[in-house]
């Protein structure tokens, strides 16, 4: 992909911002929010694109549109485009960022296993920009990454498993400032993890822990860990999932591909902060040798644990990255994303993801920026009765709560991780309705894997541009 800031419009498919008031000047089109037009005039092709009233004009809908614009560029084959950022109603740069990330994401299309493969905009036009070249240049970078934890979640579960994620993670390390060290199977059951070691055991793809440090700032002791589920495919185990649940379940690994993805931002980017990126990875199968519902494993913290079902397996393989990575690396705070529960899409669909944290200010910060860079968060509580429900008969936890079936599923999910947290600031962000669209491409959304929690935890670690 190439972005360029020129002074003269090149391209022959050009994207224009109008408000509802300018739209007035344009017959047939209202400018309403997420509205596009297309026109011609000679060879060029402009799309109108809506943006709401002027003095209500906001990133998200900018970002939206630009990418509803570009994805229409190339499902009519155009590989160039022109962001005329001169037309969006207000001069400010929030808006341009907006309009450069929705363009960025609305080129992706996933082509893989189409035998008439997509033309994908491959060169965006950046018209009357005030972003200087590093500005530009971050954004790109974080795009690619995005749109490298989308390939990772759409691709085959038989070709994307532990393994290969590794592979990935030393990839990223080769070509960035990023240490990278894997733990195999027979390190993972040494070291006394036997929560990733059960979930693991039953797939001919052993499990792996991969952990990436990303050191930027060495006169700081603060230093973020980010931690990924990386469950190559969930089959549920001995608690196979019934059909209509288990078709989509590649996605299982979307947490893990966003820490990929944020650890190669911060490689490339290089800005000044410590951050370990650590996934856990699994391929939860159903064999002769996979974990049995109702046996007993002890973690990695000493905790023991008795599997209610083999198909709450995320917070079992998180448990033990968790402990290992706070006792390892005595992070600052903790940060986990994880498609963890169907609970979270229950409760707020797939447009939101849920956060659950022991401390209001990371909370808050993490709201705020979703906010922000349009991937947003909705607090949950994790009172003293989700956790108490969490507690086991002859072990000391259980991995499915007490409660009704189904009750507080989210909830119960995070209370359990809270257990392997300590003292240490922590979130969990369950991303299972966001990281992957099932329905129709929306905004800068595309079908299938979305790359949800790269431009969150990017912006919230690096600072989102004002
Ligand atoms: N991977 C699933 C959660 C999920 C559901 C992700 C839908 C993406 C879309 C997770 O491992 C799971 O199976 N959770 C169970 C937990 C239950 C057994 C307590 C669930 O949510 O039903
Ligand atoms: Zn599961
Ligand atoms: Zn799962």
């Amino acid at each position: 992909m190439k972005v360029e800031s020129v002074k003269k419009v090149k391209s022959i498919f050009q994207i224009h911002f109008m408000s509802e008031e300018s739209a007035k000047a344009i017959p047939d089109f209202t400018g309403k929010k997420n509205e596009v037009a297309v026109r011609y005039d000679g060879k060029t092709t402009i799309i109108y694109c809506g943006v709401g009233p002027v003095d209500k004009c906001i990133a998200s809908a900018v970002r939206s549109v630009a990418a509803k614009a570009t994805r229409l560029a190339g499902d009519k084959k155009y590989k160039e485009v022109s962001l005329i950022l001169s037309t969006l109603p207000q001069s400010r740069k929030e808006l341009e960022v907006a309009a450069l990330q929705g363009a960025l994401a609305g080129a992706y299309n996933f082509g893989k296993f189409k035998s008439e493969k997509p033309v994908v905009v491959d060169s965006i036009e950046l018209v009357g920009t005030t972003l200087d070249a590093a500005e530009i240049k971050r954004i790109q970078t974080i795009s690619v990454c995005v749109n490298e934890a989308r390939d990772l979640v759409n691709d085959n579960a038989h070709e994307i498993y532990p393994e290969i994620l590794a592979q990935k993670a030393r990839a990223i390390g080769r070509e960035t400032a990023i240490t990278v060290k894997v733990l195999s199977e027979k390190e993972i059951a040494r070291l006394g993890m036997g929560l990733l070691s059960a979930v693991g055991q039953g797939s001919p793809n052993p499990p792996r822990l991969i952990i990436m440090e990303y050191k930027g700032d060495r006169s700081s002791k603060k230093r973020t860990a980010i931690i990924g589920k990386g469950i190559t495919f969930d089959s549920g185990g001995q608690n196979l999932k019934p059909t209509g649940s288990i078709e989509t379940m590649r996605c299982d690994m979307a947490g893990a591909a966003a820490v990929l993805g944020i650890m190669d931002a911060l490689g490339t980017l290089k800005p000044k902060i410590n951050v370990v990126g650590v996934v856990a990875a699994a391929h939860n199968a159903i064999d002769g040798t996979a974990y049995f519902p109702g046996d007993i494993y002890k973690s990695f913290l000493g905790k023991t644990v008795q599997i209610d079902s083999t198909d709450a397996e995320g917070r079992l393989v998180l448990a033990d990255a968790i402990a290992y990575t706070i006792k390892q690396f005595k992070p600052t705070a903790v940060i986990d994303l994880a498609t963890l529960t169907g609970g979270i899409l229950i409760a707020l669909g797939d447009f939101v993801a849920g956060l659950f944290s022991n401390d209001d200010s990371l909370a808050n910060a993490l709201y705020t920026t979703g906010e922000q860079v349009g991937e947003r968060l909705w607090r949950f509580p994790i009172y003293e009765e989700y956790s108490e429900a969490m507690k086991g008969d002859l072990s000391d936890l259980r991995n499915v709560s007490k409660l009704k079936k189904s009750h507080a599923a989210a909830i119960c999910g995070a209370a359990f991780l809270q257990e392997f947290v300590g003292t240490t600031s922590w979130a969990h962000i369950d991303i299972a309705g966001t990281a992957y669209n099932e329905g129709e491409a929306r905004g800068e959304v595309p079908k299938f894997g979305t790359g949800f929690g790269v431009r969150l935890i990017t912006g919230y670690l690096m600072g989102v541009a004002k």
